[in-house]
């Protein structure tokens, strides 16, 4: 009998608060800023991945809830196996006369995730993050999450901040062959437990304009795009980095809520115009904006930061000693079985993606 080659990874979903929109290549996921997220919590948005190598296997196959996803030829599906197995051959197969010739081999690859996929929750970043955490413990490659995050970016670009937990930033790089475009954790979660973020799922449907067909029309037409990648993303990257090594809620919510507004006016801004808030999502903004108003009126701080990927769902990030105020104050405005909201759910996380077993 054969052995049994294969490996579980999951990944936590990260939410943007200097936000990724807009490629310079498109194959290889660059992109026209960087940017920086929160990673969240491995017990509620996740995704877990199976794979398993065997000589046997005709070709590569995947599973995506349950269900057949066809592997296209060249697309950023195979571009990730096929990198992953590159990795192997280089990194351990020519190094070890030995080792099992696991890149020659096929792979089939089951994949889950525990929430929404494709309704702008970020299931692209969880959902590359594992499947390269499972093929990286799969072929037991001897490499850092940076480098695991190079081939991740290319499966979908947000996902490379998925390989880290805690607070991470995608640095856009400046070559052409996209070798210095990788993510770094900026800091762990444990620098800041009173992190936490909740999610509010305003709508699980699958968004109208995914990221990729929405971002690409925005480098396209936007004016407004060009504005924020020059002028306005660096000097945010780095007065955000300050305010997490300094513990420092107040910048960290100003800047958070600005960036969702920008991001969401550069939308608007695209040729045609593409809305991914929906008038709950506005609500909220008017709720957590009203919240912070009063309490820096009474002479306090910034209690809570507002951020929209592209979809309606907003999540909140506030010190954990607010979350019960704020999840009570969102659902006696916006109550579960009257309205389009469906859940709230507190979290924060730590740990980026992991292996699971072998
Ligand atoms: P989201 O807002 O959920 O990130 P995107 O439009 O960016 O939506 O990406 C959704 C796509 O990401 C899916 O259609 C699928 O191709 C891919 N995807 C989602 N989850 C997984 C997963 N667990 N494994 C592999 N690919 C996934
Ligand atoms: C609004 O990473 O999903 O969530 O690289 O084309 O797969 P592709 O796009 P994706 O875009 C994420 C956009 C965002 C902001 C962010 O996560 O930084
Ligand atoms: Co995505």
């Amino acid at each position: 009998m054969s052995p049994n080659y294969q490996a579980t990874a999951s990944a936590p979903v990260n939410i943007a608060v200097i936000k990724y929109w807009g490629k310079r290549d498109t194959k290889l996921i660059l992109p026209t800023n960087s940017s920086l997220s929160v990673t969240l919590d491995q017990d509620h948005l996740r995704s877990t991945t199976t794979s398993r190598a065997d000589p046997k296997f005709t070709q590569d196959r995947l599973w995506l809830n349950g269900k057949v996803d066809e592997i296209k030829p060249d697309s950023r599906l195979e571009t990730c196996i096929t990198e992953m197995k590159r990795l192997r051959k280089k990194t351990v197969e020519d190094k070890d006369p030995k080792a099992p010739k696991l890149s020659t081999y096929h792979v089939h690859i089951a994949s889950y995730n525990n929430f929404p996929t494709a309704a702008g929750l970020a299931s692209s970043a969880s959902g590359f993050a594992a499947l390269v955490a499972s093929l990286s413990h799969l072929y037991e490659l001897p490499v850092d999450a940076s480098t695991l995050s190079l081939i991740s970016r290319q499966g979908s670009g947000s996902a490379c901040r998925s390989l880290f937990g805690g607070f991470v930033a995608w640095q856009m790089g400046t070559k052409s062959d996209g070798s210095d475009s990788l993510a770094i954790q900026v800091a762990p979660e444990s620098h800041w437990p009173e992190m936490h973020a909740l999610i509010c799922v305003v709508s699980d449907d699958k968004k109208g304009t995914s990221s990729t067909s929405g971002m690409q029309r925005t480098v396209e037409t936007s004016p407004l795009l060009q504005h924020r990648i020059k002028n306005v993303v660096p000097e945010r990257m780095e007065k955000m980095t300050r305010a997490i090594k300094d513990k420092d809620f107040d910048s960290f919510a100003k800047i958070t809520m600005a960036d969702s507004n920008q991001f969401h006016a550069v939308a608007l801004d695209t040729e045609p115009p593409i809305f991914y808030m929906n008038d709950v999502s506005r609500a909220i903004i008017a709720l957590i904006v009203e919240y912070n108003r009063l309490s820096r009126e009474n002479g306090g701080r910034y209690k809570a930061a507002y951020t929209y990927d592209a979809g309606p769902n907003a999540v909140v990030y506030a010190p954990e000693a607010n979350m019960k105020e704020i999840a009570s104050l969102i659902i006696a405005y916006f109550p579960q079985k009257a309205g389009d909201f469906k859940d709230v759910l507190g979290l924060f996380g730590a740990e980026g993606a992991k292996d699971i077993n072998k």
